[in-house]
């Protein structure tokens, strides 16, 4: 959205496609992009199935004007996950509320009372044109805007967004854009990412935003839809409500109370000098898309309404509650544009991959003195003492962040006492599980945003347990909804399947059970051991990455034409199993599957034969005896397989004399961090498996980044 910033129709269609580009790895089944056309009141819109490339090729097909210029613009782009509707283009956002596309929306997450709403519009004569839940909302706003006009009601934009919000359940960020609101954006969120960026070449007056909250004048009819049309479609909840509030002679309780603004607050963005200041927004539901144009962002919070218009940005609040934040500050990214770039590796995984001996060391960087053996986690510090009077730790995410969990679990166990559980984020909450208020949930995640986990979380917060979020996203919705937490500092994770975030969580969570354990005499020696191989842990991910050449052999060779891949871990290696495997099925399609080596006995021993390839970590721990004694029952049934061990160890040097085996050998460190530099060589192997099968590895078929949906 730029305001009194000269722009011409080309560098408007450029930055937007350009900010998709940068967000293609949260979706990439299809995108779309809606723009002003050369009459006051038409939108351009261009969607394609497909990557961002293929719109472009759109846009290039179709030959829009490039060289007319707006002094005032707002377009909106998209890059599609489906969750509702094949990605065929008719299902591509922006959605429009009619042919003339009076408003068009773009929308992340997911209305759960879509069919409700599209029955009651197809019954007021609206015909619908796609299988999306969004375009719901186009033909709200419409219907809305229709019926409003016609009883006298000239709303503002975000009056009539609050009444469509009034209608929407289930989670969405979203974006809309009218010819009847010219230049003008909304922006809202609730249960999905949006964040605003703030761009202009003069030193703004203002660094924060006020919200501007509603006045409490219930029972006071004058606010435009005091009448005794009860407004469409409201659910039943709000209905009962409604009409609770009609037979009490207070109409429209909900929306009244909504409506009389303090308009005192607005802030306009204005120039140190008092000047009205030539300015840019960026609306984005990541920050990698922003941060080319500008490192100054704000983000907003669930139930904000942003409005944007002359330059101004006004945040309204769609609820109304008691003790909510009255600002919003404008906040500076760390983020550097050379951290969203691939450089020159030919994949944003391989690129994290090999960034690992850099953000492990960034993890743990300023957090660990190695001279005094000392663990200060800023984020945790305060907390502490409330962590180490829990009666349970429950770690809870999704995919690689539960993996991360799992192989820390033990570690945490032991170095604080205090039982653990790990929880899947969905299954804990399918079971609604029992929480307490002494009870510490661990909530762990890349995004920050799962929408999973966000549930869990706020499901431990309403029981009143402490939670303390585990992230590498800053400003995301875990880190900021949470009491306390660390964040990994990582750096972007652009690559769908997740690497450099496991390892940086790995050390996050070790960290944080350090830290449980600074007061404890009896783990004096066992803390130092740990530090001290934590110190080791970014040298040694480097030499492990050494071994690709061999490892890109393998995939090429005896792997290529597998159908199938086994990995045995025990104890510590468990995880690495699980996490492996995942990585395999993610990005190459193969299936794979993690196995617990004492349960290789009780049921998948069965599949083994020479022929069926299996990699087993047999690095040194106390469990070493266990896990030779599972491979040598693996070895009877004429199995093969690649053992993951420690450098010069003897034992499998003897053994590949009699036996046919392989090994893939790694640096030893100490046993609850053995799993950090385990999980390299698999890491390696999904990429080279997938890059061999011609797979485009950073867009693995049906599968998101950020799963911002249930
Ligand atoms: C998706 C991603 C996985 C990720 C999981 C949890 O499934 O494809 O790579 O591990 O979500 O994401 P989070 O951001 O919460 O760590």
């Amino acid at each position: 959205c730029n305001y009194l910033v000269e722009r011409s129709r080309g560098e408007i269609i450029d930055t937007l496609v350009d900010g998709l580009q940068r967000l293609e790895y949260r979706g990439y089944d299809s995108t779309g992009i809606a723009i002003d056309g050369d009459e006051v009141d038409s939108t351009l819109i261009y969607k394609q199935i497909g990557k961002v490339s293929a719109l472009k090729e759109e846009i290039a097909r179709e030959k829009p004007n490039r060289d007319v210029t707006f002094v005032s613009h707002c377009g909106i782009a998209h890059t599609r996950w489906a969750t509702h509707g094949q990605p065929e283009k008719i299902n591509c956002h922006p959605q429009r509320s009619d042919p003339e596309s009076q408003f068009v929306i773009v929308h992340n997450g997911i209305i759960t009372n879509f069919r409700e709403l599209k029955t009651l519009l197809l019954n007021k004569g609206y015909k619908f044109e796609s299988d999306t839940d969004t375009e719901c909302i186009a033909k709200l706003y419409l219907h809305l805007y229709n019926t409003n006009l016609q009883n006298g009601h000239d709303l503002d934009f975000h009056e009539l967004t609050k009444l469509v919000l009034l209608e929407l359940e289930g989670s969405y960020g979203l974006l809309c854009k009218s010819c009847h609101y010219p230049n003008e954006v909304i922006a809202t969120r609730k249960g999905s990412p949006l964040l605003i960026g703030v761009k202009s070449d003069k030193k703004l007056k203002v660094d924060f935003v006020d919200v501007e909250f509603p006045e409490d004048n219930a029972g006071q009819p004058e606010t435009p839809l005091r009448s005794n049309n009860r407004p469409f479609g409201l659910g039943p909840k709000k209905a009962r409500e409604f009409e609770a509030g009609s037979q009490n002679g207070n109409l429209l309780p909900i929306a009244a109370n909504e409506f009389n603004l303090r308009h005192s607050q607005s802030r306009a963005f204005l120039s140190e000098d008092g000047s009205p200041t030539p300015v840019e927004f960026f609306v984005s539901s990541d920050a990698a898309s922003v941060v080319k144009h500008t490192k100054k962002v704000l983000f907003l919070e669930d139930d904000d309404l942003a409005h944007i218009y002359d330059g101004e940005l006004h945040i309204h609040r769609s609820r109304r509650e008691v003790g909510a934040s009255m600002t919003r500050s404008i906040q500076t990214l760390e983020m550097e544009l050379a951290q969203i770039m691939k450089g020159p590796y030919d994949h944003f995984m391989q690129k994290e991959i090999y960034e690992q001996p850099e953000s492990t060391f960034n993890t743990m960087r300023g957090r660990i003195d190695f001279d005094n053996n000392k663990v200060i986690l800023g984020g945790l510090k305060a907390w502490l003492p409330v962590v180490r009077r829990a009666r349970r730790l429950i770690m809870i995410a999704c995919g690689t962040s539960y993996h991360s969990c799992l192989a820390t679990r033990a570690i945490f166990e032991e170095l604080s006492d205090i039982p653990v559980s790990v929880e899947l984020a969905s299954d804990f909450l399918d079971r609604k599980c029992p929480v307490f208020r002494d009870d510490v949930g661990v909530f762990v995640s890349q995004s920050g945003e799962t929408a999973d986990t966000m549930l869990a979380l706020n499901y431990c917060l309403e029981r009143g347990a402490l939670t303390v979020g585990i992230v590498n996203s800053v400003g995301s919705s875990i880190s900021r909804v949470t009491h306390c937490g660390v964040h990994i500092n990582a750096g972007p994770e652009i690559g769908v399947a997740s690497t450099k975030a496991y390892t940086s969580q790995y050390i996050a969570l070790v960290m944080f059970a350090l830290s449980l354990s600074d007061d404890r005499v009896s783990k004096v020696d066992r803390r130092i051991e740990i530090i001290q191989g934590l110190k080791m842990i970014p040298g040694q991910i480097k030499q492990v990455l050494n071994l690709e050449p061999r490892i890109k052999e393998l995939c090429a060779t005896e792997l290529k034409d597998q159908k199938s891949l086994l990995l045995l871990g025990r104890g510590y290696q468990f995880a690495a199993a699980l996490e492996g495997a995942l990585k395999i099925k993610e990005i190459s399609y193969m299936h794979s599957e993690g196995v617990l080596a004492g349960e290789l006995k009780h049921g998948v021993l069965a599949l083994v034969d020479e022929n069926l390839p299996i990699i087993a970590f047999g690095t040194r721990d106390s469990l070493f005896p266990k896990v030779v004694s599972s491979i040598e029952q693996v070895t009877a049934r004429k199995g093969h397989p690649i053992i993951i061990c420690n450098e010069n160890d003897e034992v499998w040097a003897e053994k590949s004399k009699t036996i046919k085996l392989q090994t893939l050998e790694v640096p030893q460190t100490v046993d609850c961090l053995q799993g950090l530099v385990n999980i390299i060589p698999l890491q390696l192997m999904s990429y080279w498996l997938a890059v061999n099968k011609g797979i485009d590895v950073d867009f693995p078929r049906n599968l998101a980044k950020s799963v911002t949906v249930e």
